[in-house]
């Protein structure tokens, strides 16, 4: 099936977990393009779509919400999957558990683009990509710089939306 799969991301952590979710449903056998929501011109082709965001102060970026609005208009109920990439830190640290919650775009996001699931990865965050303030706020937020991305997550959950497309193909 041709899949797209597209993730608004600032610094590039969300568009590396694109680029492996579309190698894992590459070699699933799907024909799959990873492009940014800027980049896609149009949906017509497409079968299926992965579409993800990093989260920033609880919300998604605002070029995935806007590619969600084109999928509600234009994919006429073929298959959605979302995705955000944000909590960052020790996973049962405070900051950490208030990070993991729905983006506030996301029951708006659902309605539009139908979607069959939505999945919170483990994000990125380095201090050199960070302006001034946000610097200064990770000497109190310890512990939440470095890669907490789980590939074998991202994998698996990649495989689980190809076994999804290849029974709904079935039928
Ligand atoms: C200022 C700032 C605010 C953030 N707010 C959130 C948030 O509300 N929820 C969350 O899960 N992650 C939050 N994060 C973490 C980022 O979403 C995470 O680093 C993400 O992996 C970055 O992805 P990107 O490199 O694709 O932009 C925040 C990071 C920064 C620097």
């Amino acid at each position: 099936m041709k899949v797209l799969v597209s993730a608004a991301s600032r610094h590039g952590c969300t568009a590396e977990i694109a680029q492996t979710i579309g190698e894992q449903l590459r070699s699933d056998g799907h024909d799959v393009v990873v492009a940014a929501p800027e980049e896609v011109v149009t949906l017509a082709g497409t079968e299926a779509m992965v579409l993800g965001s990093a989260v920033y102060v609880g919300h998604w970026e605002p070029a995935a919400v806007r590619l969600a609005e084109r999928a509600g208009a234009e994919l006429d109920g073929r298959p959605v999957w979302l995705f955000s990439s944000g909590p960052v830190g020790r996973p049962e640290g405070k900051f950490t558990r208030q990070m993991a919650v729905d983006p506030a775009e996301l029951p708006k996001v659902l309605a539009q683009t139908k979607a069959l699931g939505h999945r919170i990865f483990p994000g990125k965050l380095d201090r050199y990509q960070l302006h001034g303030l946000q610097r200064a706020a990770l000497g109190v937020f310890r512990g939440m710089e470095g890669d907490f991305r789980d590939w074998t997550a991202v994998r698996s959950w990649a495989d689980g939306i190809s076994a999804q497309l290849g029974s709904r193909a079935s039928h």
